[in-house]
C-alpha cells in the first residue's frame, strides 16, 4: 500500500547540509500495523512526514497504492492526504475555536460533503471513540487522552485507509495512551486499517505487527509480528527484540 524507495532528506541551514535520511526503503503492506522506533533525532518525524507527502524527499519516492505522490500536483497530492490518509499527532492538533464535533465534521466540510452525511458520520465517530457525550464541549475541556480520541475520529472521517501516527501516546499517562493503542489496534483489527505509529515507548510498539527501528537516518532492525496474546505480547517482543 505504502512503499519508500531510497528516501534521501537533507536539510541546509546556514550553508551547512545535513543529510537526515540516507536513502532508506520501506514497504508497507495493507492492513499492517507497524511501529517505528528509535532515538530522539533519528529521523522518525521526517520519515512519517515523507510518507504522508506532507514533505518531499531530496531524492527518492513514496507511493501511496502504486501513485507516485512526487509526480503529484501540490493540489492533487492535498486531496490524497486528505482522503486517503489520516494524521495523528503527539499534541493532538485540535482547532481550540471549534467544538468536539465541529474538528471531527472539519475534513468532511473541507471535502465538500452533505449536510446530512457529516452529520451522520460524525456522531458514528464519537459513538465509536467513545466521545458522544462530549460533543459540544471545546477540546480544552477535555482530557489529553480523550482530546486525542477526537483527533483519532477526525483522521478517520473521511474514511483513509491509511493512519499515520507521530508518537499519539506521548503526552499522555500509561493508562490514557493504553485506550489510545487499544483503539487503534481495534480499528486496525476490524476496519483492516493500516497503521504506521512512531513511538518512544516499547509498550505501545508491542501493539504493532511489527517494527522498525532507526538510527541516524537508516533502518537498522526490523522485528515482525509480535504476539497478539495481550499478557504475553510485551514479554514476546521484549524477548524477540533483544536476540
Ligand atoms: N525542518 C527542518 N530543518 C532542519 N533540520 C531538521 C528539520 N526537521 C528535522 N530536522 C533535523 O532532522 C533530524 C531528524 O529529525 P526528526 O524530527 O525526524 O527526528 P525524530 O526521530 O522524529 O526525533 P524525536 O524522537 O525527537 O521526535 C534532526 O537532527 C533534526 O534537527
Ligand atoms: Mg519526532
Amino acid at each position: 500500500m505504502l512503499q519508500a524507495n531510497q528516501l534521501i532528506k537533507r536539510y541546509e541551514s546556514d550553508g551547512a547540509i545535513q543529510t537526515v535520511l540516507h536513502g532508506l526503503d520501506l514497504h508497507i503492506k495493507q492492513g499492517e500495523f507497524v511501529a517505528i522506533m528509535g532515538a530522539s533525532g533519528s529521523g522518525k518525524s521526517t520519515l512519517l512526514q515523507l510518507l504522508g507527502g506532507l514533505d518531499k524527499p531530496t531524492h527518492g519516492d513514496v507511493f501511496l497504492e502504486a501513485v507516485n505522490l512526487g509526480s503529484m500536483s501540490e493540489r492533487e497530492r492535498t486531496l490524497i492526504r486528505r482522503r486517503k490518509m489520516g494524521f495523528v499527532f503527539q499534541n493532538y492538533q485540535l482547532l481550540p475555536t471549534l467544538t468536539v464535533e465541529e474538528n471531527v465534521a472539519f475534513p468532511l466540510y473541507s471535502d465538500g460533503r452533505s449536510r446530512t452525511e457529516t452529520i451522520s458520520r460524525v456522531h458514528e465517530l464519537l459513538e465509536q471513540v467513545g466521545l458522544k457525550e462530549q460533543m459540544r464541549s471545546f477540546p480544552s475541556k477535555l482530557s489529553g487522552g480523550q482530546q486525542q480520541r477526537v483527533a483519532i475520529a477526525r483522521a478517520l472521517s473521511l474514511k483513509p485507509g491509511l493512519i499515520l501516527a507521530d508518537e499519539p501516546t506521548g503526552n499522555l499517562d500509561r493508562k490514557r495512551g493504553q485506550e489510545i493503542l487499544q483503539l487503534l489496534a481495534r480499528l486496525h483489527r476490524e476496519e483492516g486499517l493500516t497503521v504506521v505509529m512512531v513511538t518512544h515507548d516499547i509498550y505501545a510498539a508491542g501493539f504493532a505487527d511489527r517494527i522498525i527501528t532507526m538510527q541516524d537516518g537508516r533502518i537498522t532492525q526490523e522485528v515482525g509480528k509480535v504476539a497478539k496474546s495481550n499478557d504475553q505480547r510485551l514479554e514476546n517482543f521484549v524477548a524477540k527484540f533483544n536476540t
